[in-house]
């Protein structure tokens, strides 16, 4: 097992480009299994959570078949040519819960899936009864077989219909990706009311629009799918991942530091991007600059940037999922008062960051999780950085101090780590934060990048870290 060893306290400063999205590639490669055309993803994430789903796909009978020669990394290239094995077996589900995802589309293409139950995780529960409520409503038969959820369609396919998907915490981001696949085929019109509006349930739609699926309200609470005989190949570029945009943002904001971000899906993050600027980050957007030459060295001189204002749509580039920004902070930071909520309001994936950021804040700061109540198991490793964090029940408690303290701390799940990730480079002295391997799921080379802005921070075995937990003298 690995860990990283971060000598804390120096200013980031450069410029980054933000990778594809892991959460919205998961489910979009899974949609390969609709169709027996190929399918090109490009912008897909070298990370462990990506290549445990082109394993899975591949049991599944959906290769990924030789890349082009003209092919950048992040291309994926998959074809279905063999459609009689349908099961995600428990040995692959229980390295990634997102394996979930190849229940809609194995049911609606074939008629049969058999989907090993995701278990909780360190976050929470996490069940998975909104989904099945959904494909039983497009009248798919459902049984639970020695831990394999088993789902069946009806004699003729499944049944467009309108679906009610809330649950007790709101709507379901999988959830609604699954049965949006399986009405993609179904006979008729499916409504998903109470939809997920995350833009990667807007990302799988734009795909499978392309591949010939008729779908409208996608980022809506009330999505309309009217089904079709068959989908067909495309090719679809990933869109940037909105969570690891906002770490980068924290990272820059934790060290007082100024930093470039490409790539950037600023139209994604309008609640971040305003909690942010509440606690005295500042994001604006700046005029696309050139590939190279104006990432600046530390100490290398300042950037040259033309600023633009938050409403100027043509600054870095049309597209507002792809834009350029430019991070600053104030000086002292503000203590705010966030509740995580699903899109648009502040994500539960950055709620572990912001938490970091605020350790730092002039004052208190409350937030209140709503998505996954036990999300919190960074609080501890905080506190054992010198924070001062108080949980009650699901709110934390924030008073900011003015330091943070370099200390061994483990790593429980992939936004945890991110946080304590953040902490360690802020924080005086030496950090040696513990396996990893989970901030590996959701961060492609984290260390390099951040070391490429300044960070000293290093990748070394576990057993090594021990020895390297405090700063030689
Ligand atoms: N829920 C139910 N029943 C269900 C499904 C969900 O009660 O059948 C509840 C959950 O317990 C939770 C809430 O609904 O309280 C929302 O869960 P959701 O289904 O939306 O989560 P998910 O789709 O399993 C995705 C992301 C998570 C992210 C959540 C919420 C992927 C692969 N995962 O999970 O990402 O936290 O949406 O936005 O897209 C991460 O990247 O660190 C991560 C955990």
């Amino acid at each position: 097992m690995d860990s990283f060893v971060i000598d804390g306290g120096r200013r980031l400063s450069g410029r980054v480009r933000i990778n594809g999205s892991k959460n919205a590639a998961l489910p979009i490669l899974a949609a390969a299994l609709l169709t027996t055309e190929p399918v090109t993803v490009r912008d897909v994430p070298a990370l462990d959570d990506i290549a445990n789903m082109l394993r899975l796909l591949e049991q599944l009978g959906c290769a990924q078949v030789p890349q082009g020669a003209e092919d950048s990394a992040g291309v994926i290239r998959l074809r279905t040519t063999d459609e009689t094995v349908s099961h995600a077996p428990y040995e692959i589900v229980r390295t990634m819960r997102a394996s979930i995802c190849t229940l809609g589309p194995l049911l609606a293409k074939r008629g049969y899936a058999r989907v090993s139950l995701p278990g909780g995780c360190a976050i929470g529960e996490r069940p998975v009864d909104l989904h099945i409520r959904g494909l039983k409503a497009l009248g798919a038969e459902i049984t639970l077989e020695a831990g394999d959820i088993i789902a069946r369609a009806p004699q003729g396919g499944l049944k467009g219909t309108t679906i009610f998907l809330g649950g007790a915490n709101g709507s379901t981001v999988l959830g609604t990706t699954n049965v949006m696949c399986a009405a993609a085929l179904a006979k008729g019109t499916t409504i998903i009311e109470s939809a997920a509006c995350e833009p990667e349930v807007v990302d799988l739609a734009k795909i499978l629009i392309a591949m010939g699926a008729k779908i409208q309200g996608a980022g809506t609470p009330r999505i309309t799918i009217e089904g079709v005989d068959q989908l067909g190949g495309t090719d679809h570029t990933v869109m940037a991942d909105r969570i690891e945009a906002g770490t980068f943002m924290i990272a820059a904001a934790i060290t007082n530091g100024d930093m470039i971000l490409d790539n950037c899906p600023i139209d994604a993050m309008l609640a971040p991007v305003y909690w942010l600027e509440a606690a005295g980050v500042h994001v604006q957007p700046v005029a696309a600059l050139a590939a190279t030459g104006v990432g600046r060295a530390r100490g290398a001189g300042s950037l040259s940037l033309t600023s633009g204002s938050a409403t100027t749509g043509a600054v870095g580039g049309d597209d507002p999922l792809r834009k350029c920004v430019r991070i600053t902070t104030d000086r002292v930071l503000r203590p705010v008062e966030i509740t995580t909520q699903p899109h648009p309001g502040f994500p539960t994936d950055l709620q572990a960051q912001l938490m970091a950021l605020l350790c730092l804040a002039d004052g208190n700061s409350v937030v209140t999780e709503r998505i996954f109540q036990d999300r919190f198991l960074h609080v501890a490793e905080l506190s054992r950085m010198g924070g001062r964090l108080v949980r009650q029940g699901p709110t934390v408690i924030i008073s900011g101090v003015r330091e943070l303290v370099g200390a061994p701390v483990m790593a429980s799940d992939l936004r945890a780590s991110a946080c304590l990730v953040l902490a360690g480079l802020a924080a005086k002295g030496r950090t040696v934060v513990n396996r990893v391997y989970h901030l590996d799921r959701g961060y492609e080379r984290m260390e390099e990048r951040l070391r490429s802005l300044g960070a000293s921070i290093t990748r070394v075995e576990e057993k090594v870290a021990a020895t390297m937990c405090t700063v030689p003298a």
